[in-house]
């Protein structure tokens, strides 16, 4: 497919990404940025083939520096509204994907920028990596889900501190707060990501689709509905294919060959 404001690869077999190629403005999402990766995001999913999505931005400067200003600086509430729940939904359908989604951030992740760093499943850090949601000092709150998701993430203390106060945070911090998952030098950051991804590539792909929605979904729910709902999903993955070729790869003592069935 070919994008404006976005590169979409295939890495390896299996492996894409996904880059916010706006250099120029530090990445920022704009409308269109939001409705170009909602039609990335759609081709993914109806791919069956993927089995990680790694996402970035371009350059070495940014992430992703938030939403556009330029662009939000002329909407209406109404618009401003329509602009929020398009980003929303981008951010869910990164939550419900079937594959995990793994941000590399390589420099700012502020505003709209942290909270897509935030929908992916695991963020990695370059060293220069700074966290924030500066919203306040537009004058307007996170419309992307962080006054949401980072309080689920790191506790509602560092969330207010970052949304209310806007209290940017360096990757070091980021670390030891529970935002992301790991930080590297920055000339490391794409290998990480392809570890990572390899690592899920791995792993049988329905048991991984199932396992990541069960911890992205499970945690809004009341421990005995989540409870029940894992032993549901535990018993459709000993229906596939996928569960037969596991277990007696394990037993023949030799590498699984998954097909995703
Ligand atoms: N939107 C639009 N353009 C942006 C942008 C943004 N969020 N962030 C940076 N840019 C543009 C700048 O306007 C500049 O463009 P020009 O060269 O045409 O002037 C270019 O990117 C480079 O930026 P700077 O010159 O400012 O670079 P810097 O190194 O001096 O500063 C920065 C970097 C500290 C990240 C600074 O750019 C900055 O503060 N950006 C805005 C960060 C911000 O407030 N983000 C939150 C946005 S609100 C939001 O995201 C709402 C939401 O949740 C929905």
């Amino acid at each position: 497919m070919n994008f404006e404001t976005l590169l979409l690869e295939q890495r390896e077999p299996g492996i894409y990404l996904l880059t916010i190629n706006r250099p120029q403005a530090l990445n920022a999402l704009s409308p269109r940025v939001i409705a170009e990766l909602t039609s990335a995001l759609a081709s993914l999913q109806a791919d069956a083939g993927v089995r990680a999505l790694l996402v970035t931005g371009a350059g070495d400067k940014a992430f992703v520096a938030g939403a556009d200003i330029a662009a939000m600086s002329a909407m209406s509430p109404l618009e401003g509204r329509a602009f929020s729940l398009a980003a929303l939904g981008l951010m869910r359908g990164l939550e419900a994907a079937p594959f995990p989604a793994i941000a590399l951030v390589n420099g700012y992740a502020l505003g709209g920028g942290c909270e897509l760093a935030l929908a992916c499943d695991w963020i990695v850090a370059a060293e220069n990596a700074q966290f924030g949601q500066p919203e306040v000092s537009l004058g307007i709150c996170p419309g992307f889900g962080g006054t949401q998701r980072l309080p689920r993430l790191v506790g509602r203390a560092m969330a207010l501190e970052m949304c209310v106060a806007g209290r940017a945070i360096k990757a070091p911090e980021a670390l030891r707060i529970g935002l992301v998952n790991h930080v590297v030098p920055a000339a490391g950051l794409m290998e990480k990501g392809l570890e990572l991804a390899r690592a899920i590539a791995a792993r049988g792909p329905v048991a991984v689709g199932l396992t990541k929605h069960l911890i992205q979904h499970g945690q809004d729910l009341d421990l005995e509905n989540a409870l029940r709902l894992e032993a549901d999903n535990f018993a459709v993955l000993c229906a596939t294919g996928d569960k037969r070729e596991g277990m007696a790869a394990f037993l023949e003592k030799r590498k699984p060959n998954f097909t995703g069935q």
